[in-house]
């Protein structure tokens, strides 16, 4: 099965089995009765799919293809932060490596990330890498939340500026604005609805019949062109390059050489399992792999 993150080359999103958000692309791996999953996306996307899935073999196509956020927040900052505030839950987004999971209580994505903290029995929050969807969850629990370290970011989505959305909204006065939490507060504060890539998806496909101007990665657009939806982009910057670095041939060559395998350290993906299971826990909600 070959999974596809809603940012990828148009050609990829074509090719794929499944196309999703990181939320939606880590269940469907865990639902697909196949051996063998090709992973079109960034390292910590692909290294998710093999801690839910041990039994199956993870291919990415371009281990090269890593998301900046993620590498910001490293283990030892997580270790630092657990003595510095040894009360406080750590709640890492999915956009972090393997072994921060395992050192973390809790994994969510931006599609989950307000509901988790807002049902956590805790005022206060450690929350990383992403300092906006950090802020974000702050704003809509009302929570004292931590960042995790105070400058995790990421580049693309910080392109999109409050006057990239002033002038598309100038350019196309009747589209409602979705945008992701990653961007910053500025650009937060003129969306008409924020939420994962998916959740924007589902938005324009429920109000129907309108325009959107769409604050996240660009390769969203081409997704929102398969609903036939119009949809333009808040800034043409907002591109992220790592997730660019897979191409069609490289799929086709993943699959044909088996490679490269996401190997990760067995009790690593233990304790990330934990942490994921114990929010699927809070969520209410049977964490996938345990589902008969
Ligand atoms: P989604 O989970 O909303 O698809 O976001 C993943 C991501 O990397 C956003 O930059
Ligand atoms: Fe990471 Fe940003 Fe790329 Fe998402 S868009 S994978 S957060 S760099």
């Amino acid at each position: 099965m070959l999974l596809a993150h809603n940012y990828q080359r148009p050609e990829v999103q074509d090719a794929a089995d499944f196309v999703g958000d990181s939320l939606e692309l880590s269940l469907k791996a865990t639902e697909l009765n196949t051996k063998l999953v090709v992973f079109a996306g960034v390292d910590f996307m692909a290294e998710q799919v093999a801690i839910l899935n041990p039994e199956k073999v993870v291919l990415q196509p371009e281990p090269l293809a890593k998301c900046p956020m993620a590498a910001m927040l490293t283990p030892n900052i997580v270790k630092k932060f657990r003595e510095k505030y040894p009360k406080a839950p750590i709640v890492v987004y999915v956009n972090s490596l393997a072994e921060v999971k395992a050192l973390s209580d809790y994994v969510v994505t931006s599609a989950n990330a307000v509901e988790l903290v807002s049902k956590l029995d805790a005022d206060t929050v450690v929350f990383g890498p992403d300092r906006n969807l950090a802020e974000y969850v702050a704003e809509k629990t009302g929570k004292e939340v931590i960042p995790l370290p105070d400058f995790g970011h990421c580049p693309a989505h910080l392109a999109i500026t409050r006057e990239d959305v002033e002038k598309a909204k100038l350019e196309h006065p009747n589209a409602r604005v979705l945008v992701h939490p990653e961007c910053s507060r500025e650009v937060r504060a003129m969306a008409d609805y924020i939420g994962s890539t998916s959740q924007m998806l589902r938005v324009a496909r429920e109000l129907g019949g309108h325009e959107y101007i769409v604050a996240t990665e660009t390769g969203l657009l081409y997704r929102f062109s398969k609903l036939g939806v119009v949809a333009y982009p808040a800034s043409p910057y907002a591109v992220c390059t790592d997730m660019k670095k897979i191409t069609l041939e490289k799929v086709a060559r993943s699959i044909l050489e088996g490679r490269e395998v996401i190997r990760i350290d067995p009790r690593v993906a233990e304790r990330a399992r934990e942490a994921v299971k114990r929010t699927f826990e809070v969520l209410g909600v049977e964490a996938p792999w345990q589902r008969s």
